[in-house]
């Protein structure tokens, strides 16, 4: 039988407007399964001019009546602008999506030496820096970071799961810098390794610098990488750039109510309105919802695979971060023909 779901569609700005909107022709490649019923939302910086606010309540309250989203990209400003809050942090904390999860798996020859690696950073998705507390303090600024013991075992049992899924001889990596902050950065390594004994998971820890110098260096050795939220922020993108750009980089953030496929990426401003935006982040973050909407792994495996078959037989198609001389609807367009659902 054919799932009905309801999905919101937020493209935001920059690229996100260039990617998001082909969502449903890559969704009408499962309608043998699914049956999707689309809202549309503005939210981000254009928005934020015209209406002084990033993202509307009105858009909370129907979001509260859809199943699942996909988010495109907001451009943020670098400086303070009373009032403006980033609409996927807002929609993070909202719907308590707790769980952000980027999995990268990619191949490169250095120094004669094939790499290849299947690495996923979970990062904790609702505290630490993201809080967003700031004050000034005499002359200076201090900014408040969060690090929960509820927050760090939440996501340490979902770490726990999503590694076991993996079968993976490697263990789970606990991603910290517990030598400069053994209180904040202690209490998640501590609360990480006390759940992976509990749930009888093999476990490794590191800081966070050397770790990042390992995934470039030795990206095989990793396999699920559990962080922080500014950690897994910047480590996914290190991942990113490893296997071909954000371009290339899905997420999902999930919660026990509600979830949003995102790409890593930004609006991308340098490239926003040139047609030529990489949609396969959004492709492969789209997969990962529908394998969380039917409990399944099938999808995005799927979608992958249509995507090395796209690359390796029309590359002149692909967008031109990974060396194509083509579209982001040349891409999308030639990914869905080797899907076949
Ligand atoms: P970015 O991800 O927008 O761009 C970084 C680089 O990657 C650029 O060279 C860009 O052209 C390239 N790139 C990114 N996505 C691509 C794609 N799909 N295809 C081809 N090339 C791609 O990050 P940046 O430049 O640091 O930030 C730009 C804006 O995006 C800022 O306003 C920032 O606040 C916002 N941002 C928003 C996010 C979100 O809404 N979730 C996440 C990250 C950044
Ligand atoms: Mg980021």
């Amino acid at each position: 039988m054919r799932k009905f779901v309801r999905l919101a569609l937020i493209p935001g700005d920059g690229i996100g407007k260039e990617v998001v909107p082909l969502v449903p022709t890559l969704l009408e490649r499962f309608s043998n399964n699914f049956d999707f019923q689309y809202t549309h939302f503005d939210a981000g910086w254009e928005y934020f001019k015209q209406n002084n606010v990033s993202i509307s309540k009105n858009t909370f309250d129907v979001l509260h009546e859809c199943d699942a989203a996909v988010f495109g990209a907001v451009s943020s400003p670098t400086e303070y602008v009373v009032g403006y809050k980033s609409p996927i942090i807002e929609l993070r904390r909202h719907f308590d999506l707790f769980a952000n999860v980027r999995p990268n798996k990619f191949e490169f020859v250095r120094n004669n030496k094939m790499h290849r690696a299947d690495i996923t950073v979970i990062r904790e998705n609702t505290e630490c820096l993201y809080i967003s507390q700031e004050m000034p303090f005499d002359d200076d600024v201090i900014a408040l970071r969060k690090i929960s013991r509820k927050a760090s075992e939440r996501i340490a049992k979902f770490a726990c799961k999503y590694h076991k899924t993996k079968n993976s001889a490697i263990p789970l990596m606990i991603c910290h810098k517990a030598n400069i902050l053994p209180f904040s950065d202690g209490l998640f390594k501590k609360t990480c390794i006390d759940i992976c004994k509990r749930l009888g998971v093999c476990c490794d820890d590191q800081l966070v610098d050397s770790l990042a110098m390992d995934i470039v260096l030795k990206p095989s050795k990793f396999d699920v990488i559990v962080c922080p939220n500014l950690y897994g922020d910047i480590l996914s993108d290190v991942v990113s750039g490893l296997a071909g750009g954000l371009g290339m980089s899905p997420s999902l953030n999930i919660g026990d109510k509600f979830v949003i496929a995102e790409p890593v990426h930004g609006s991308a401003p340098n490239i926003a309105g040139l047609g030529i935006a990489n949609p396969i982040a959004t492709i492969k973050s789209v997969g990962m919802l529908l394998d969380h909407l039917e409990n399944t792994s099938k999808y995005a495996d799927l979608i992958s695979n249509a995507i090395d078959q796209a690359i390796k037989n029309h590359i002149d198609d692909m967008t031109p971060d990974i060396d194509g001389k083509g579209t982001t609807v040349s891409a999308l367009k030639r990914i869905c023909e080797y899907i076949k659902a």
